[in-house]
Formats: structure tokens, C-alpha cells, sequence
């Protein structure tokens, strides 16, 4: 047997019944299920919907993880699932599964911060040594700059956004350009046919500290299609997107420049985003700041970045959470794994 922990974690803060299988830190399976075609018609996510989707797909992603990491549920040395923040019903499927498996095999079970989790697929890779970073975790909940100075017990929030999240103000912007649900996806690809200096649109807060709002500039793109119907609606795709990432990446780098911290992680649904990739490449050489970024697939909401999370705690001698912890909604990224 490998010295290294076999993990498996389960994520379904969300809309995504999601197992990931980890060995130490390489990835043997990646499995999810996503409810999201049930949720489109009312655009966003129904959390009694993305609820009884988990349990419904829950025993089939299990079985179908451990099929793909050609092992047996008794080889496992560790369980780790979402705690929180999240949907708390879809994450009390989770956490309830969780608890079941790791009673009936009697194996130590690990709550985890579903913020810290996203952050931590950066770990995926057992070459690459694991230094301080600046995190800027831009999901459908959240946005915020992180300080990452040990993934599994030290993480500060340097700012977080003081209304929408990055991925939310794209989703209601979708909406208003009559755009499918998620509206990320959606935008990255029709802003690709449009100009991005088209429309000057409002950069909030660039000047103070590291919170993010995007109020200002939801308003503003509602304004501008109000008054002018016929815009082409690629150059406001592109143009609004401009304007988020511009602020995204002048805040993280700035804290990358004010921490001396010289590694920058991108996290979380939005670091998807074809541009926002693009652009980080390109000031980050500028700045001399090393990027590290997960591949697309896994920076969205996966079941790999809990089992990677779960495996550091492990491997850092990290005591498992006590039995029976409970979820927590709106959990801060400072406590990665609970007590
Ligand atoms: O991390 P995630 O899968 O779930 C949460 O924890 O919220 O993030 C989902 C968010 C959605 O708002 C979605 O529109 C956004 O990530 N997203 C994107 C892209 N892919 C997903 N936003 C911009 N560009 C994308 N390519
Ligand atoms: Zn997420």
C-alpha cells in the first residue's frame, strides 16, 4: 500500500452531486452529476430541486468514482465532504451520505470549507511545491481575495465582494442579454464575437481596498440596453466581462505587489472564464508573478478539490471533524476543515 491517503470526497453545495477519489495529491476520479438543465427554466438554481437531484444521484456517483479510480470503498483511508457554505439542504444530502459511509466502513470523516476546497485543486500535482499564494476566488457565491498561507489550517480573507459575486453578476447580466442559465458560460462565449473597449462600463472600487461590487456595474449595463435597444449585444458581453476582470485582476495582483507574495491561484466557477485566463497570463508576466490556474474542469464545483483538501489534512496530521458536525451556510473561508 501507498504511504499516500486514498480520499474520497463528496461534494453538493450547490447544483453539482459531485465525487472526487485522490491519492495524496493525484487524482484518480472526477465524477459529477449536474441538476443544472433542471434548474434553466427558472434561472437559477432551485434549491429543493438541486436537493432531491443529490439523492438522487448520490449512490451512482459514488459507485461510478471508485469504478473509475479502480478501487473498493474498503480501501479508503479518509471521507471528506462540503460542510459549508452552501445550499443547506443540498448540503445536508452530502454531509448525511458522508456520515452514513464513514459509521458503516469506520473510517475518519473530514467537514471541509467549500472555499478552501476550490482553492486547494491547486495542490493537484505532487511535484509542485506548496508555497504562499494570493487566491482571487470568483464563484456563483463568492468573491474574494485570499491569503493562503497553509491550505489546511491558515487562509485570510483580504476582501470579499460587498453585494453579487462575479459569477452571479454574470448570470443576472445573462438574463438581461436573454443569455441561458449559467449565464458564464453563456457570456465567455458571445463576448468572443464582440468588442471589449466598446462600452466603457464603470469599474467599481478599483482605487480602495480589496472588496469587490458589482451593483454598479449590473446597473449600468441594465441602463445601457434601455437606452440603446439596439446594441449588439456581443459588444456588451464583451465589454461587461472587460470590466470584471479588469477590477478581478487589478485587485489580486495588487495584493500579490502589497503581501510580496508572488504566486497567484484563480478559483471558483468564474476562473473558467476564457478571458479572464487570458488576462491573468498576461499581467502576470508583467508582473512577475508565477499563475497558477486549474484546469477549467476543475474549477468549477467538483468532488476532487474536497478529496484534495481532505488528503492535505490528513497528511498534515490534521485531527478528522467530530461526528455529527453540523452544515453551515454561509461558513467563512478562515476555518478549512471543521473541528
Ligand atoms: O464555483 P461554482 O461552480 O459554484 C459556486 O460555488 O458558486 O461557480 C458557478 C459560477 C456561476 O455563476 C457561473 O455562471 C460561473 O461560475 N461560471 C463562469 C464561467 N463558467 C462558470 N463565469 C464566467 N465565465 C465562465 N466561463
Ligand atoms: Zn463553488
Amino acid at each position: 500500500m501507498s504511504d499516500q491517503p486514498l480520499v474520497l470526497g463528496i461534494e453538493t453545495s450547490c447544483d453539482e452531486t459531485a465525487v472526487g477519489v485522490v491519492r495524496g495529491r493525484t487524482l484518480l476520479a472526477n465524477v459529477i452529476s449536474s441538476s443544472v438543465a433542471e434548474h434553466a427554466r427558472f434561472g437559477g438554481v432551485v434549491p429543493e430541486i438541486a436537493s432531491r437531484a443529490h439523492l438522487e444521484a448520490m449512490t451512482n456517483v459514488i459507485t461510478d468514482a471508485l469504478s473509475k479510480a479502480k478501487i473498493s470503498i474498503n480501501d479508503i483511508d479518509a471521507i471528506g465532504v462540503t460542510a459549508g457554505p452552501g445550499l443547506i439542504g443540498a448540503l445536508l444530502v452530502g454531509t448525511s451520505a458522508a456520515h452514513g459511509l464513514a459509521l458503516a466502513l469506520d473510517k475518519p470523516l473530514y467537514g471541509v470549507n467549500h472555499l478552501s476546497a476550490h482553492l486547494s485543486v491547486d495542490a493537484l500535482d505532487e511535484s509542485k511545491k506548496l508555497s504562499p499564494a494570493i487566491g482571487l476566488l470568483v464563484s456563483g457565491g463568492h468573491s474574494s481575495i485570499i491569503q493562503v498561507n497553509n491550505l489546511v489550517s491558515d487562509v485570510q480573507v483580504l476582501g470579499a465582494t460587498i453585494d453579487d459575486a462575479a459569477g452571479e453578476a454574470f448570470d443576472k447580466i445573462a438574463r438581461l442579454l436573454e443569455l441561458d442559465f449559467p449565464g458564464g458560460p453563456a457570456i465567455d462565449k458571445l463576448a468572443r464575437e464582440g468588442d471589449p473597449m466598446s462600452i466603457d462600463f464603470p469599474r467599481g472600487l478599483l482605487q480602495s481596498d480589496f472588496s469587490f461590487s458589482f451593483s454598479g456595474l449590473k446597473t449600468a449595463v441594465s441602463r445601457y440596453l434601455k437606452a440603446t435597444p439596439d446594441s449588439k449585444k456581443a459588444d456588451v458581453a464583451a465589454s461587461f466581462q472587460e470590466a470584471v476582470v479588469d477590477v478581478l485582476l487589478s485587485k489580486a495582483l495588487r495584493a500579490c505587489a502589497e503581501t510580496g507574495i508572488d504566486s497567484l491561484i484563480l478559483a471558483g466557477g468564474v476562473a473558467a472564464n476564457s478571458r479572464l485566463r487570458a488576462e491573468a497570463e498576461r499581467r502576470c508576466q508583467l508582473a512577475k508573478v508565477e499563475l497558477r490556474t486549474p484546469p477549467a474542469a476543475l474549477c468549477t464545483d467538483n468532488g476532487a478539490m474536497v478529496a484534495t483538501l481532505t488528503s492535505l489534512a490528513v497528511s498534515h496530521g490534521v485531527k478528522p471533524s467530530r461526528r455529527g458536525f453540523s452544515t453551515l451556510s454561509t461558513a467563512s473561508v478562515s476555518q478549512p476543515i471543521w473541528g
